[in-house]
């Protein structure tokens, strides 16, 4: 087990931070109640450590846009089960029949299925298609948008490619048509500095559990102040309980029924732990790793190596094919024989295989975290040419 390399942190960060581990296990022993419900001083202590989270969330995002005399407004986060939720939500919480929606090739099924259904049920989409490097242009944006376009949403970093999205660009163009904008980062949050009101986002959707290091089961939305968006779960929130509907106000507007409070007890921990890291410091260590990796692969004779050349509009993701073997048995060769965790296949995104032309058995895919130490990549290119050798 404490030989095993891990490199599928785009799939999940593991390991995560003691900070998150022991910040869980003590929140859930002492405050563990249901907060909102009650006015015990448990219920109360876990409701702070709730708005504490939202509140470190928004400013890590910059989440809120403040209008002239305005306060920033953390409640406008809300807490979700991981990003597919946060982005059904948004999705379904904007779009309705006889709508239009723009998206990209490079999205995850979390999107695209969403969007898909959306269409059965009478929306109108159009898919956006990025250059060879794995970018899209926002000027394509642009002339995809039509007068019914109610969503622009984009993935900010691909899990298949690692290529990043210019959102600031692409928001801009947003912004200028009036369409709001909503940003997949289940890649880059807590890889990458992300300033939603810079970016001109509307709808941020966030997971918890890869680069922000919480546990499985976390996630959320920011909503920016201009933004609107129907909800779409209903049920209890703890307040107004006499009132016959969902209330509209943030947090309840998105959030029905009890929290995760343990999970968001580890996502506040989380974030203590970048902070005490330094988001640029996490970077530059894994963007050292990204470079010996990804140069590492590229001198290996029979190795295709897929997306971006450069490293600044990268996440630490690497996708690779060899000549002669298949994309599964590549993850299972460096498994068995170098104990390095991978993940194989079209990583839950079909459409940036088709686009970059490893449909259906896609790619064999290597993901760094901050806990990969040099030797772990150097291992795993040493890996790659093994397997290489064994056909050239
Ligand atoms: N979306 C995650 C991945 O790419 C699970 O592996």
């Amino acid at each position: 087990m404490h030989d095993v390399i891990y490199l599928d942190n785009a799939a999940t960060s593991f390991p995560k931070p003691d900070l998150v581990h022991d910040r869980m296990m003590s929140f859930y022993r002492t405050c563990g109640v249901n907060p909102g419900r009650s006015g015990c001083d448990m219920a109360l202590e876990a409701e702070h450590m709730v708005s504490g989270c939202r509140r470190k969330l928004s400013e890590f995002f910059n989440a809120s846009l403040v209008g002239a005399g305005k306060k920033k407004d953390p409640d406008r986060l809300v807490f979700t089960l991981n990003a597919t939720h946060s982005l059904n939500l948004i999705l379904r919480g904007t779009v309705g029949p006889g709508d239009h929606v723009v998206t990209t090739w490079l999205e995850h099924n979390s999107v695209i299925r969403p969007v898909n259904h959306l269409v059965k049920l009478g929306a109108e989409a159009t898919f956006v298609r990025p250059d060879r490097e794995g970018f899209v242009d926002p000027e394509d944006i642009r002339k995809a948008i039509r007068p019914n376009t109610k969503l622009v949403i984009v993935n900010h970093g691909s899990n298949v490619i690692g290529a990043v999205q210019d959102i600031t660009a692409i928001g801009r163009v947003c912004a200028e048509a009036g369409v709001p904008f909503a940003v997949d980062t289940a890649q880059t949050a807590g890889v990458i500095p992300i300033d939603m009101a810079a970016s001109h986002v509307s709808f941020l959707a966030f997971t918890g559990h890869k680069s922000l290091f919480g546990p499985t089961g976390t996630g959320g939305i920011c909503v920016a102040d201009d933004a609107l968006i129907e909800s779409t779960m209903w049920g209890g929130t703890g307040v107004k309980s006499a009132y016959p509907y969902h209330l509209e106000e943030y947090p309840y507007r998105l959030e029905a029924g009890t929290l995760n409070i343990i999970g968001i007890a580890g996502l506040s921990a989380g974030q203590d732990w970048i902070a005490e890291q330094g988001l640029d410091a996490i970077r530059r260590h894994e963007l050292e790793l990204l470079a010996i990796l990804d140069d590492g692969f590229r001198q290996i004779k029979g190795v295709t190596v897929y997306g971006p050349k450069g490293l600044d509009r990268r996440v630490p993701t690497v996708s690779i094919n060899v000549n002669g073997f298949d994309a599964s048995d590549i993850g299972t060769i460096v498994d068995v024989d170098f104990n390095i965790v991978t993940r194989t296949g079209l990583q839950c995104a079909p459409l940036v295989h088709d686009h970059i032309g490893t449909s259906p058995s896609g790619t064999a895919r290597f993901s760094i975290g901050p806990f990969n130490t040099r030797e772990h990549v150097e291992t795993a290119v040493r890996a790659v040419a093994d397997i290489a050798s064994r056909r050239n």
